[in-house]
């Protein structure tokens, strides 16, 4: 479904108001995800295993973030990919909101992708939305985030990949319910905590390769967990307190492994 300027709009002020009381300048990245995160919650080390599959491929990869949005994910990656870039269909969300477009994202259809990128990054896409066919014919490595039940249209192994690894992290969503209960909601403690047992963690991603570069991916993303966490972005006090912690389980069965533990496939 295409996105609507005069919600944008509306989104926009709502995000401004919201600023104007907000307890931590972090809450919004997880409240208003478009204008000022992503839909997928991430730390340092989600762009940091990225960055080194992409390594492994070439020396000097090129990579892109397909349905970048205003490019946050894409930022972060930039400091370790210098040459990664972004695609976005809808150039609306930077003209018509009166946004500077990065020169790194381009205005442009993923159905029209027209290179060959050494890895692409399809980051949460919307129901409805499907360009697994160009993103396909486009690289032999695609890591892809999705929210478990809701994007479906992410996943590629009929596409003539196999999934090498994936791990769990939760979503803007998930986040945001805990954040808004924690912060912004008069209730008991009690209850607060007996609803924090309930959190769920939603997001997935997946690493795909084509199956002559599968041995190259699992090495890189193995070599790589043997020295993580490296380092980590402010914002991710926001996960921590959350109950989000690195490599920590939740009580919810519905997400029984450890929340950024990669398993191989
Ligand atoms: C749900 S947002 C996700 C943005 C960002 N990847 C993130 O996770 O925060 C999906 C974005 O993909 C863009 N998009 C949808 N279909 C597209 C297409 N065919 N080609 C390029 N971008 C597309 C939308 O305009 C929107 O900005």
């Amino acid at each position: 479904m295409p996105l609507n300027i005069e919600d944008l709009r509306k989104a926009r002020q709502a995000l401004a108001q919201f600023r104007s009381a907000a307890l931590s300048p972090h809450h919004e990245r997880y409240s208003f995800p478009f204008f000022a995160g992503s839909y997928f919650a991430y730390r340092k080390v989600d762009v940091e295993r990225v960055a080194a599959v992409a390594r492994a491929i070439s020396g000097n990869p090129s990579y892109l973030d397909v349905g970048c949005g205003y490019g946050d994910f894409l930022k972060r990656v930039r400091e370790f990919l210098p040459n990664a870039e972004g695609i976005e269909k809808d150039g609306r969300i930077f003209y018509e909101l009166g946004i500077e477009k990065p020169a790194d994202i381009r205005i442009a259809d993923a159905h029209w992708i027209d290179s060959r990128y050494d890895l692409m990054f399809v980051g949460w896409m919307e129901p409805g939305q499907d360009f697994r066919d160009p993103v396909a014919r486009s690289t032999d490595v695609i890591i892809t985030t999705l929210d478990q039940g809701i994007s479906l249209a992410a996943e590629f192994d009929g596409h003539g990949f196999s999934r090498v690894a994936w791990w769990r992290t939760p979503s803007w969503e998930d986040v945001n319910i805990e954040i808004m209960n924690r912060h912004y909601t008069k209730m008991p403690d009690g209850r607060r905590a007996e609803l924090a047992k309930m959190r769920g963690t939603h997001n997935l991603w997946y690493v795909y390769s084509r199956p002559q570069k599968v041995g190259i991916v699992k090495e890189a993303l193995k070599k790589q967990l043997e020295i993580e966490p490296a380092g980590r972005y402010d914002f991710e006090s926001e996960l921590d307190e959350c109950g989000y912690g690195y490599l920590q389980k939740l009580e919810n069965p519905s997400a029984p492994e450890p929340m950024w533990q990669v398993q191989f496939s």
